[in-house]
């Protein structure tokens, strides 16, 4: 029988950028968040004498060959496990196909999930089965749920790693859907780390008729830094502090006396900060660690992009965002609140300057892998 996967966007939380690479990446570091939205992705797979893929969507611009990411992980998977088989899938757009959510990237891996129960269903000695019996970490009869994602040490000696290595062939936020949840991103963002999840938040998504290139985005980085002076050494040392700044802000907040510097460059010493029982998104906040980036060379290209953040922010209202954002190159924006009335409130403000927007929720890691393979569509 056909495995249906949930494929959920993410937001960045915070995304920092280091200076080019000799590889032609940037190093990165980034929050990552993952959302209610989803698309559905449907996979079925036969033991066959020549492996084949096809690949059919409702929307007409998902690409149905090996252009597409969830075709290439298939192919790269199968490849690894040695497997021949017959496969379908079918991707049911739902998440507009818009910049910045990792639309593409999830659909990545909501194939490989399909594809593995479906492995395991029908080809029995197939490793993902073993694996499961072995440490317990997914099970795959009629009616269960998927349960805790593979990141934990055993599993990333296994079976999890390979998944992280191939995901990482495909896309740099290809892996982070093998997490979901608050995740930490370093290196080009491929290399992900599971943060304790951020209080569930009402998100707004706003989806401006905008297109934003991800590389073009990079490429104007390139020049804003040889604009700025900025040194390699200086980018590195930049990044360093980031991510301490995260690990701090995300993983209980920051000791006594200890003293951290935001991106914006303000000291805070620890007596001033949150304590330990006020959200992770709040202590970030005011270490000035939540910025993004790519605001900086996208909302010169897209000022409209600016006023939709600051609607969405609405600062010094009632109705004020714990937080906004351009999500990764964009052009989507986000707004995090936490009260759903504030997020509607968004909504209407984005209607009224004619911006289409979507209403969901952050999703945290536990309800991320529970709900992810679903016996029946609602
Ligand atoms: O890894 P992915 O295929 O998503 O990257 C698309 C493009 O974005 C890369 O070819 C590169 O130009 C740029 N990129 C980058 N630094 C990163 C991630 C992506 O320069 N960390």
């Amino acid at each position: 029988m056909p495995t249906t996967v949930r494929s959920h966007a993410k937001i960045n939380l915070g995304l920092g950028i280091g200076a080019p690479r000799a590889d032609g990446f940037h190093s990165l570091v980034t929050v990552y968040q993952t959302l209610e939205l989803h698309d559905w992705v449907t996979v079925s797979a036969r033991p066959a004498a020549e492996t084949t893929i096809r690949l059919t969507s409702n929307d007409n611009r998902v690409p149905t060959d090996h252009n597409n990411t969830a075709w290439k992980m298939v192919e790269l998977a199968l490849a690894s496990l040695q497997c021949i088989a017959d496969v379908e899938i079918h991707i049911d757009k739902r998440l507009p196909v818009q910049g910045g959510l990792g639309a593409g990237s999830a659909n990545a891996i909501a194939a490989l999930v399909g594809l593995e129960r479906e492995l395991a269903g029908v080809f029995p000695s197939h490793p993902s089965s073993e694996e499961r019996s072995k440490d317990g970490a997914r099970e795959s009869g009629a009616g269960e749920t998927a349960s805790i994602p593979p990141f934990d040490q055993q599993q990333l000696e296994g079976w999890g790693s390979r998944n992280l290595e191939l995901a990482a062939q495909v896309g740099s936020d290809v892996p982070l859907f093998l997490i979901g949840g608050t995740i930490l991103g370093l290196d080009r963002g491929q290399e992900v780390y599971p943060l304790p999840d951020i209080d569930p938040a009402w998100c707004v998504v706003a989806l401006p008729q905008i297109s934003v290139s991800t590389p073009q985005a990079f490429r104007d980085w390139d020049a804003l830094c040889v604009e700025q002076c900025l040194t390699q050494e200086a980018s590195a040392g930049k990044l360093k502090q980031l991510s301490r700044a995260y690990a701090s802000a995300f993983a209980g907040g920051f000791p006594r006396g200890e003293r951290e510097v935001g991106s914006s460059g303000v000291l805070s010493s620890g007596e001033d900060l949150a304590g330990p029982r006020e959200s992770a998104l709040v202590r970030a906040g005011i270490h000035g660690c939540l910025q993004n980036d790519f605001e900086q060379v996208v909302f010169r290209q897209h000022p409209s992009l600016a006023e939709i953040k600051r609607i969405l922010a609405a600062p010094g209202t009632p109705e004020a965002a714990l937080h906004a954002s351009l999500s990764g190159s964009g052009s989507a924006l986000y707004g995090l609140y936490q009260a759903r009335g504030d997020a509607e409130a968004a909504q209407v403000r984005l209607e009224a300057a004619g911006v289409r927007s979507q209403l969901t929720r952050t999703v945290q890691r536990p309800v991320y892998w529970r709900g992810m393979i679903v016996e029946e569509r609602h």
